[in-house]
């Protein structure tokens, strides 16, 4: 089959690897792509600032058989509406089903009809309403979460536990590019408990389960410092109870699926669900309807089927068997680590330095247990190309144990690092769970 990828960061550099891979993919195309995709397929040929409908009329004419989009805002946009309506197989859901990730408000109000379990919340539309209602849970709770309901690249939430949290919190959300994201604001309760994420692909036939990873969403080490997009992960998940996909699927995700069918709104794509495990079990935190940045760069080493295959079955293209997950199986497949290397000024932008070359050789990946995946990368020269700006690459390990993917990909880490000032990456991604993995 010939398949064209689209997005351009570490996901997709992964998903690109991933795809490359499968059994089923003879050719792969990728748009608008990165450099360090190079390694894995071709770029389409389609000027990077084509439309959604250009680009869908260009792979009709190169009989390309499915599609998959990577990020949100393609989604968010309809880029999945007009594959459907020019007949051409996508793997990404329709902007229906996108508006979980592009509107909390919209994935709240679905959560509160299929009774999903998640935080108390109230909708907020000015600034003066949201510091009044963060004000009243932060006295009544101790804490309260603000959420900017439209998309902020994972850096419009703001977790508070005093008021000048609150007070930094409506400045970011009023007062920056964040505003048009911030038109509605969703004022929530603190959850208790574990973070962890969930991902599976959806489509046709049963929900193809690629598992738990959990991603270190604060800058820097011990989880201080802003939120970002993600700055490390790992996966599987020791500490979860027995059982911990089933409980996700029942109380969230065919509740989900439910009410979206209710509503006439099909999903096929990746659903990515953001959950804090408190002691009464899952309640969620967020949806995204794709692959996690950086959970799919780790999940691509953990998860060893051919996604290939499992994206083609859930668009009913191929059908297979014997591919089903099971979580004794996830976690007797090893550990897989992944560390996100960011620019100096990550992640708002401020105090960037000179950025390093990195050899085009490094994010060939020829060793299915250590691969480097790049998101913010330039061609500098055929020889020699340079790191941009923000999440720069990962560095993602496959062993038998956390503790030796951890030491495999800190050392990669290390030695990429040496010719790069001011280079941000966190160093206890996965230290904690390594002892809990060593204990159970
Ligand atoms: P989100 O973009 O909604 O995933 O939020 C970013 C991060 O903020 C999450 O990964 C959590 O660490 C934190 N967060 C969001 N909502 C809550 C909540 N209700 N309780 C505690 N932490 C939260
Ligand atoms: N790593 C978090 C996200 O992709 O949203």
């Amino acid at each position: 089959m010939r398949v064209l990828l689209v997005g351009s960061g570490g996901r997709e550099h992964a998903l690109a690897w991933k795809l490359s891979r499968s059994e089923v993919v003879d050719d792969l195309l990728f748009w608008p792509g990165g450099v360090s995709m190079s390694h894995c397929g071709e770029k389409l040929p389609l000027a990077s600032d084509s439309s959604w409908s250009e680009l869908v009329k260009e792979s009709i004419s190169r009989k390309v058989d499915y599609i998959v989009v990577g990020p949100e805002q393609p989604l968010a946009e309809g880029l999945a509406d007009l594959c459907k309506e020019a007949g051409l197989p996508v793997f990404g859901p329709e902007s229906a089903a996108a508006e979980l990730e592009s509107s909390k408000v919209f994935a709240k109000e679905v959560m509160a009809a299929a009774n999903i379990p998640t935080a108390a919340w109230v909708k907020v539309e000015d600034r003066e309403s949201c510091r009044r209602e963060a004000l009243k849970m932060l006295n009544e709770k101790g804490g309260v979460v603000l959420k900017a309901s439209g998309l902020a690249g994972g850096k419009g939430v703001f977790v508070c536990f005093r008021s000048e949290d609150v007070e930094n919190g409506l400045k970011r959300l009023y007062e920056t590019s964040m505003k048009g994201a911030a038109a509605s604001v969703v004022v929530e309760e603190v959850l208790q408990g574990r973070e962890c994420s969930f991902f599976t692909f959806l489509g046709k036939g049963k929900p193809g389960t690629l598992g738990f990873a959990v991603d270190f969403k604060r800058l820097g080490d011990g989880d201080q410092g802003p939120n970002t997009g993600g700055m490390g992960c790992y996966s599987p998940v020791p500490w979860l109870p027995q059982g911990a996909a089933d409980l996700v699927n029942t109380r969230i995700v065919f509740p989900l699926i439910a009410e979206l069918k209710r509503r006439n709104i099909e999903y096929i794509g990746c659903l990515y669900v953001g959950i804090m495990w408190s002691e009464e079990g899952p309640k969620v935190v967020e949806f995204n309807v794709r692959l996690g940045d950086p959970e799919a760069q780790v999940l691509a080493l953990q998860d060893r089927r051919d996604w290939g295959k499992l994206i083609a079955d859930r668009l009913g293209l191929t059908q297979s068997n014997g591919e089903d997950f099971s979580e004794v199986q996830q976690l007797d497949q090893g550990r897989s680590v992944a560390i996100v290397m960011a620019s100096a000024g990550y992640p708002y932008g401020e105090g960037e330095t000179v950025a390093p070359k990195l050899s085009p050789e490094i994010f060939k990946n020829d060793d299915p247990r250590l691969c480097i995946f790049g998101a913010s990368v330039k061609e500098h020269s055929a020889e020699s190309w340079q790191a941009g700006t923000g999440r720069v690459l990962s560095v993602v390990c496959h062993r038998e144990d956390l503790e030796g993917a951890r030491m495999a990909a800190y050392e990669q880490v290390e030695s990429i690092a040496q010719k790069w000032d001011g280079v941000r990456y966190r160093k206890d991604i996965g230290l904690k769970a390594t002892q809990e993995d060593l204990e159970n």
